[in-house]
């Protein structure tokens, strides 16, 4: 399975399916990079694995919108037809895929997210955004999505999900490493399934895994909390009738 990768930045979750794949595990060849902009680091990590890349420009696309997008879309048909992509992989790239790529390659083309969607995602949400949106909020998990992409920012079936703890005193910084870090295991985890043909997705839009995708029982709940240890609720209007 020949899987391109389009980034606009450094380009770490690139590297990590270079790394991953690098015998051809799973009959996996990360074969090409597609970069939104020259000064993209990911080139860098392309050039240093002997993998060729393009760049979609957007000088060429920055005359009428339609027509431009249209300009973009048949670029990287074609781009995507000289690698012999089977597999696109979206790792931080930050322009909208044209309609006419997500139609073209739908169910082939997969997003990672650095937050738990449907939250903290969508337009404009990335990079540092996410993880600032996320310590504002308060949350106490966040974590890691990879989905199949359709026509909108961060939409689209999800395949995968692995969560990340939000811990106390944690800046947008510490979310963003954590994050970072599994977006490294698990990015990998599910170009490999796909490649096996583990991961699917159906006609209904369902994606379906014909076995667990995550190992152990990570996700188990041992056992449910007693009374006792819950304790009891506090009472409605408490405070008042207490008087502290
Ligand atoms: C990652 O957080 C990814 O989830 C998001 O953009 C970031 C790209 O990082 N879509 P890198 O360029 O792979 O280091």
């Amino acid at each position: 399975m020949r899987v391109i990768v389009f980034a606009s930045g450094g380009g770490s979750n690139f590297q990590a399916l270079l790394d991953r794949f690098a015998d051809g595990q799973d009959g996996v060849q990360v074969a090409g990079l597609v970069a939104s902009r020259e000064t993209a680091g990911a080139i860098r990590r392309a050039e240093r694995a002997g993998v060729p890349w393009v760049v979609a420009s957007t000088a060429e696309v920055s005359g009428a919108e339609r027509e431009g997008a249209a300009r973009e879309g048949a670029f990287l048909l074609h781009a995507l037809e000289r690698l012999e992509a089977d597999l696109i992989v979206l790792a931080g790239y930050l322009r909208l895929i044209p309609s006419e790529v997500v139609r073209g390659w739908w169910g082939h083309i997969i997003n990672i997210h650095p937050a738990l969607l449907p939250a903290f995602g969508g337009r404009g949400m990335y990079g540092s955004r996410v993880h600032e949106a996320v310590v504002d909020a308060g949350v106490r998990v966040t974590g890691v999505t990879v989905h199949f992409v359709d026509e909108a920012y961060d939409r689209g079936p999800i395949i995968a999900q692995w969560p990340v703890p939000v811990l106390d005193g944690d800046t947008a910084a510490d979310v963003a490493a954590r994050v970072l870090e599994i977006e490294h295991e698990l990015l990998p985890r599910v170009v490999g399934a796909l490649a096996r043909g583990i991961v699917t997705l159906g006609e209904d839009g369902r994606v379906r895994w014909s076995r667990p995708w995550i190992d152990g029982d990570r996700f188990r709940v041992r056992r449910a909390p007693d009374r006792a240890e819950l304790g009891s609720p506090p009472r409605a209007g408490n405070h008042h009738t207490t008087g502290g």
